[in-house]
């Protein structure tokens, strides 16, 4: 039932219809309910203690502590003279947070007037980089406190700063004084690039800081959903930075997450805000992972924001 639609090359098939249909019928009703954000913070403070774990820090992972990457078998980093310095002493969130807004690259963003409503929140995070550029404001906002970093990105849009690092330290202006969260140790090839966006950043004075994702972390977090049937290789980046809100925050809500193909209109929708590019793996993890969080939102656990802001 879950598998809901296969890729064909360019295009998804339906059944996106009947989604649109259940959150038509939803409409724009939501109520908070306290009990259930209470049981998410303990189901996820019991399974992967986001608040001591979500980064690499000099508390969690002492010198000579062994770093199994989650995104692939044996591969380990054992934190050595090189790397324990670049980690932070130990969380450096103010916590609890208040009201969390976690924003997805969904195509649902565009024309979604949501920038405000985004902008008000207390502790905003994006996913990998997104473009904040004036076009888009008004539907996505300004502000971050803490965006991902996928190491790819850095590969692909900046020669994985081997040559000049003015591009990658400009474009990260956009992101204020946030922290930049990347996950190094999650596959083999991600860990240089990610150790050399942490000089890029350290070498200029950057604002921004860095937090390398914890592996540990992540892996107890996708085990967490796979256990509600997320049955993905690996969870979308979207999802882990909602689970880190659930746990960290007193009241979360999601924007920029849809996975289909048509909006509430039934009019297409673009994969993302900026562009149409599907992803090549794993997507369709995504709609099941929508169906969690359709839940979270029916039992007023966290807001799921789709369609258009007041
Ligand atoms: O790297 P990844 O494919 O996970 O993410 P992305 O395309 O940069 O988008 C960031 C996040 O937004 C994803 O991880 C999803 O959780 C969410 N998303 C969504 O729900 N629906 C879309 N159409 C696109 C993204």
């Amino acid at each position: 039932v879950l598998c809901w639609f296969y890729i064909f090359p360019g295009y998804r098939l339906p059944r996106d219809k009947e989604i649109v249909e259940e959150v038509l019928r939803q409409g724009e009703a939501w109520e908070r309910n306290q009990t259930g954000i209470d049981l998410y913070r303990k189901l996820l403070t019991e399974c992967c203690d986001p608040k001591r774990m979500f980064a690499v820090t000099k508390e969690n992972s002492p010198m000579g502590k062994v770093l199994w990457y989650d995104g692939e078998f044996y591969h380990s980093h054992t934190v050595n003279n090189e790397t324990y310095p670049l980690f932070v002493q130990d969380n450096p969130l103010q916590l609890p947070l208040k009201k969390c807004a976690v924003v997805g690259n969904g195509g649902i963003l565009r024309h979604s007037k949501c920038g405000r409503d985004i902008d008000r929140a207390d502790f905003i995070m994006r996913c990998n980089l997104p473009p904040l550029s004036k076009e888009y404001v008004e539907d996505v906002g300004t502000r971050t406190h803490l965006v991902t970093a996928n190491p790819s990105i850095i590969e692909k849009r900046f020669q994985n700063l081997l040559w000049s690092r003015k591009a990658f330290v400009e474009s990260m202006k956009a992101y204020g004084s946030s922290y930049i969260y990347m996950p190094a140790f999650s596959m083999k090839p991600g860990t240089d690039p990610s150790l050399r966006a942490y000089y890029a950043l350290a070498d200029t004075s950057s604002d921004l800081t860095m937090l390398f994702a914890n592996p540990e972390f992540l892996r107890t977090v996708g085990k967490f959903w796979k256990g509600r049937g997320v049955h993905a290789k690996r969870l979308s980046t979207g999802l882990f930075l909602v689970s880190l809100a659930l746990g960290l925050c007193e009241e979360v809500t999601a924007y920029g997450f849809w996975p289909f193909s048509v909006g509430l209109d039934e009019k297409p929708v673009s994969h993302h805000y900026y562009d149409n590019i599907l992803p090549y793996k794993w997507f369709h993890a995504m709609p099941e992972e929508f169906v969690q969080l359709w839940h979270l939102h029916k039992s007023g656990t966290l807001r799921i924001r789709v369609g258009h802001c007041p």
